[in-house]
């Protein structure tokens, strides 16, 4: 008789968001999860969490009942005080860059290779989940400065070895919800395929 050993499945699943100040990646977990959106910028201290609970189809074929624990962390700087701590036990993680700021793009591999490096995973061919999402999609297409291909190259780039192809992308708005569900859903179903 041959059965697999068997292997507790997490219940929860830690999800982070990193990027730049103003990009908008507290907007986007309030959009994801509670389906607001506020115009006004208030700078996230430290790290914040919201948990939601959703289906998600396994490799197999199965359906899984989990929770989402989203962190939402500082993009400022003097902010990050605890750093470390929140970016320890993540399942997978969404990079957040403004398409009308090519300055948010520019930092995405320092976003990425210090979280690989503070969860102590060798950057080089590391195996870890991230998605790209490069929000403010609604802005005018005039004030748009990180063309879609260039994020897409990154992806290429920074997504071999992991996973065995790129890292997804997606171009998202917190202000009118375009594709927000579908990334946080991709996002889910990497931390569980992960596991
Ligand atoms: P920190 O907490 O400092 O790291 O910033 P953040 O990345 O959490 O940005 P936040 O979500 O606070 O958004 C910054 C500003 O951008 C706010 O004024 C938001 O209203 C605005 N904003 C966020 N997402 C969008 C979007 O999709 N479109 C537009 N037009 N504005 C957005
Ligand atoms: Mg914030």
């Amino acid at each position: 008789r041959s059965s697999a050993p068997a292997r507790t499945k997490k219940h929860m699943l830690k999800l982070v968001i990193l990027g730049d100040s103003g990009v908008g990646k507290t907007s986007l977990m309030n959009r994801y999860h509670s389906n607001k959106f506020t115009g006004q910028y208030k700078a996230t201290i430290g790290a914040d969490f919201l948990s939601k609970h959703v289906s998600i189809t396994d490799q197999t074929g199965n359906v899984r009942n989990v929770t989402l624990q989203i962190w939402d962390t500082a993009g400022q700087e003097r902010f990050q005080s605890l750093g470390v701590a929140f970016y320890r036990g993540a399942d997978a993680v969404a990079l957040v860059y403004d398409v009308g700021d090519a300055k948010s793009f520019d930092h995405l591999d320092n976003w990425r290779g210090e979280f690989l490096r503070q969860v102590g995973i060798d950057e080089i061919g590391a195996n870890f989940p991230f998605i790209l999402l490069g929000n403010k999609i609604d802005r005018p297409e005039g004030e748009r400065q990180v063309p879609r291909q260039q994020a897409e190259e990154w992806c290429q780039r920074a997504g071999l070895g992991s996973m065995g192809g790129p890292i997804p992308h997606f171009e998202t708005s917190a202000k009118t919800a375009e594709n927000v569900e579908g990334a946080f859903l991709e996002l889910a179903t990497l931390a569980v395929l992960h596991e």
